[in-house]
């Protein structure tokens, strides 16, 4: 606290002793957790999301530090502002110090926008869009239009791009390539699984061991959809519903027919397998499929009728396939509900791993959109840092 009694940022705790973290981090770190740290002697760090450091806290002496002050936000624009970029635009009015936006695209200029989305932010052209230099750009528009115009002009003018659209990477291999084994320049986890971490588990587990099979339930829309049949609700009043609830795609017979599973398949099969999965590869039968008999047939087994993507490796190379399958009592897909996605990877040691959760929505996507943002923010920043020493080494 300054001499005039207002706060001094500059300086913050390099470490804190256990009694300090006490003293002065009630509202701030759980007492129970700094006990339960003491009595086993551990040490942890105490950082604000997204912020360079932190106060490192166990049984240490505590000790001050004067910090840099806090980065500036990166710049960024927004592709579309429906059902997923509305959720990224609002989730970012909560990050100021990370996140400006200068430029939201649109198709309907005419179209009635929320009170709180600042109409001078907003074009229905990309070139206005991309004169504001963005450091990154978020595409949320889906299709493989003008998505693909912004994605690629975001790239060739040397920004990082974000994007949820599942269909542009997978069939454009270039995009493929960039969005499966590149680091940040081009991240993509909202494209699969929503909120569940599916293709970040694929790839932490991948650069460990080897995996042999991927399957999962992979289309919010479709689980949704067999649910409330199985239910008794009509098909059609069943896809209402997801589309209400803003889990279909704009074109809902991309996830009907099965295809949204294929680009979504192709995305993880790359990254699981290591090699260019291209969407040719896989066989696909959708919902068009289900028929009284299919689904009398998982009843009488106790199972349940699911649409499901896998991939495995045999000696002849990758295979994989979107079907309808029956899944039973026993198997790790079964009780995925509503618009959950599930997806189990075993590796070659029969390990399985299991990641579960909300696959379509706003803010299920929200969530992914977002990380990958303050991935590529981190990234960008410890660019510039590194151009700053070096600017530093040379003066
Ligand atoms: P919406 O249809 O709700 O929103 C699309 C937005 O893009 C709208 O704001 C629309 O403008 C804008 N847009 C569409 N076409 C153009 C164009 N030609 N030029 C400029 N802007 C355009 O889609 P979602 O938010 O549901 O989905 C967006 C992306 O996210 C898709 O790739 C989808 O696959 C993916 N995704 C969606 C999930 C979900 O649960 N909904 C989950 C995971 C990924 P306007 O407002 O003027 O109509
Ligand atoms: N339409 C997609 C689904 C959105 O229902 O799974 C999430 O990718």
């Amino acid at each position: 606290v300054r001499e005039d009694s207002s706060l001094d940022f500059s300086t913050r705790y390099a470490t804190a002793s256990y009694s300090e973290c006490l003293r002065v981090g009630g509202p701030l770190i759980q007492p129970k957790a700094v006990e339960f740290a003491e009595r086993h002697g551990l040490k942890f760090t105490i950082a604000r999301c997204c912020s360079q450091g932190g106060t490192l806290a166990g049984p240490v002496e505590s000790r001050f530090e004067s910090v840099d002050p806090a980065p500036a936000p990166i710049s960024v624009v927004l592709g579309g502002l429906g059902t997923v970029g509305l959720g990224v635009f609002r989730w970012f009015k909560s990050l100021p110090d990370e996140f400006r936006i200068v430029g939201v695209l649109v198709k309907d200029l005419s179209k009635d926008r929320p009170e709180d989305v600042p109409l001078h932010l907003v074009t229905d052209s990309l070139d206005v869009l991309l004169e504001a230099r963005p450091d990154l750009v978020i595409e949320t528009i889906g299709g493989t239009g003008t998505a693909a115009d912004l994605v690629h002009r975001a790239r060739s003018a040397g920004c990082r791009v974000v994007s949820a659209n599942k269909q542009l990477l997978a069939i454009e291999p270039e995009l493929l390539k960039e969005a499966s084994f590149g680091r940040d320049r081009l991240v993509a986890s909202a494209s699969v699984g929503g909120s569940v971490p599916a293709l970040e588990t694929v790839g932490g587990l991948v650069a460990r061991e080897e995996i042999v099979t991927i399957k999962g339930i992979l289309n919010g829309t479709c689980n949704f959809i067999l649910d409330r049949v199985n239910a008794g609700v009509s098909f059609e009043a069943a896809l209402s519903q997801a589309q209400e609830l803003g889990l279909a795609e704009a074109d809902p017979h991309l996830d009907i027919s099965g295809l949204d599973c294929v680009y979504k398949l192709s995305l993880l099969a790359t990254r699981a397998f290591g090699e260019l999965v291209t969407v040719d590869r896989i066989t696909c039968e959708g919902l068009d499929q289900i028929t009284a008999e299919r689904l009398q047939k998982a009843k009488d087994n106790d199972g349940e009728l699911k649409l499901v993507a896998s991939a495995w490796k045999t000696p002849n190379g990758i295979v994989a396939r979107v079907g309808l399958e029956i899944i039973l009592p026993h198997q790790l897909l079964f009780g995925c509900t509503k618009e959950a996605n599930r997806l189990v990877i075993e590796t070659e040691g029969h390990r399985q791993v299991v990641v579960n959760g909300k696959g379509a929505g706003r803010w299920p996507t929200t969530v992914s959109v977002v990380s990958d943002a303050l991935l590529c923010r981190r990234a960008e920043l410890s660019v510039g840092n590194i151009r700053e020493s070096e600017r530093a080494k040379a003066s």
